[in-house]
């Protein structure tokens, strides 16, 4: 049966393999199941829900276009776009966000988690957020969202706006309600350096992660920095339980070499660390290399970059904008 994919990505800089193994490798597989009709949105509006540099913004929306080009998404087969260009999205956040209760944003662990310590200083974006989120899946009727394991809460959220809108406007199965595809393993790559803890965009720490940007020393470099533990590699997957570093590189060679854990356990096991980053560098480099090559040649054809988003920003507007019209038709506008 074909889907309808929607998925979307922050131009918020530094993108990693964690966004790629997580998310984008995956995007990638969709479209290339033919009957699919996928989307991929750039973003814009969700990354100034923190402070962004307007040039910086500029800079890194280009960035994301290419990446998800350079990472093999066909924008002659898939759309990729970007939010702030169609309006239908703030439209249908502010529509949303008049039937979503507070209660149900309260619940979010990633605001509390970027909000930090001090909430009341957080902006109102930043805490809406996954409203808007809402409006992008919601617009397009996507039926399916692949993203990371971290965005399975915002998911649920979108999946109980779009009944509440239905029920409260008696308009059974106007707004489809989507699912989440989060895939079974390596949902959620760590830290480089801490096991615990999400790779991710805004680590001070460049050596928390492999970029999509990163050369063959780079990455090498990385690797060869990256926290282990003093023991050997386990026999079993199971003694990976209590070693979250070993687990996540293993999980990440695993993902890359489109293996189960346990195929690479055996490969690896009873070996110690320096051999096992050896082949995991060659991997990452075999992946990484090209697509990071790729952005950069098309980092500078910004014309093209440029052309590709506002030509897929139309095709974006026609659907969007034939829903948000019959939504504010139903709210009574
Ligand atoms: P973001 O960079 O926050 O816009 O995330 C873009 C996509 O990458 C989303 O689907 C996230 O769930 C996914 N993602 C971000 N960080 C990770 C990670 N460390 N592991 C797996 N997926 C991730
Ligand atoms: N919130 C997502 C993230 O940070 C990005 C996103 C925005 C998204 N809108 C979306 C993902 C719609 C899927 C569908 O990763």
């Amino acid at each position: 049966m074909s889907k309808k994919i929607f998925s979307g990505v922050q131009p918020t800089g530094n993108l990693h393999l964690g966004n790629y193994l997580g998310a984008i490798k995956n995007f990638v597989n969709l479209q290339n199941e033919k009957e699919n009709q996928c989307i991929f949105c750039v973003v814009d509006l969700h990354a100034i829900t923190v402070k962004q540099d307007p040039k910086e913004l500029k800079k890194n929306i280009r960035e994301t276009a290419a990446t998800f080009i350079a990472c093999g998404i066909d924008p002659a087969q898939s759309i990729i776009f970007n939010q702030s260009m169609v309006s239908a999205h703030s439209e249908a956040a502010w529509i949303l966000s008049c039937v979503s209760k507070i209660g149900w944003l309260n619940r979010m662990t990633q605001f509390k988690e970027k909000a930090g310590k001090d909430k009341e200083k957080a902006s109102i974006g930043l805490y809406s957020y996954p409203v808007l989120m809402a409006a992008d899946i919601l617009l397009y009727d996507a039926t399916h969202v692949p993203v990371g394991d971290d965005q399975k809460q915002h998911l649920e959220l979108c999946r109980d706006i779009a009944q509440k809108f239905n029920n409260d406007f008696n308009a059974p199965d106007f707004l489809k309600v989507p699912e989440p595809l989060i895939q079974k393993q390596f949902s959620r790559i760590m830290s480089l350096k801490d096991g615990i803890k999400k790779m991710s965009k805004s680590d001070p720490s460049d050596l928390s992660r492999i970029n999509l940007t990163d050369n063959k020393d780079e990455i090498f470099n990385k690797i060869k920095k990256a926290k282990t533990d003093p023991l050997p590699l386990p026999e079993q997957a199971k003694d990976l339980a209590k070693r979250p570093e070993a687990e996540n590189l293993l999980g990440i060679y695993s993902s890359l070499k489109n293996q189960n854990l346990e195929i690479s356990v055996s490969e690896f096991s009873g070996k110690n660390f320096s051999e096992f980053k050896e082949k995991l560098s060659e991997a990452l480099t075999e992946i990484i290399e090209p697509i990071s090559k790729e952005i950069k040649k098309l980092l500078n054809d910004e014309k093209y970059l440029d052309t590709i988003l506002l030509e897929g920003s139309d095709k974006a507007d026609k659907i969007a904008s034939k829903k948000i019209k019959e939504m504010k038709e139903l709210v009574g506008f």
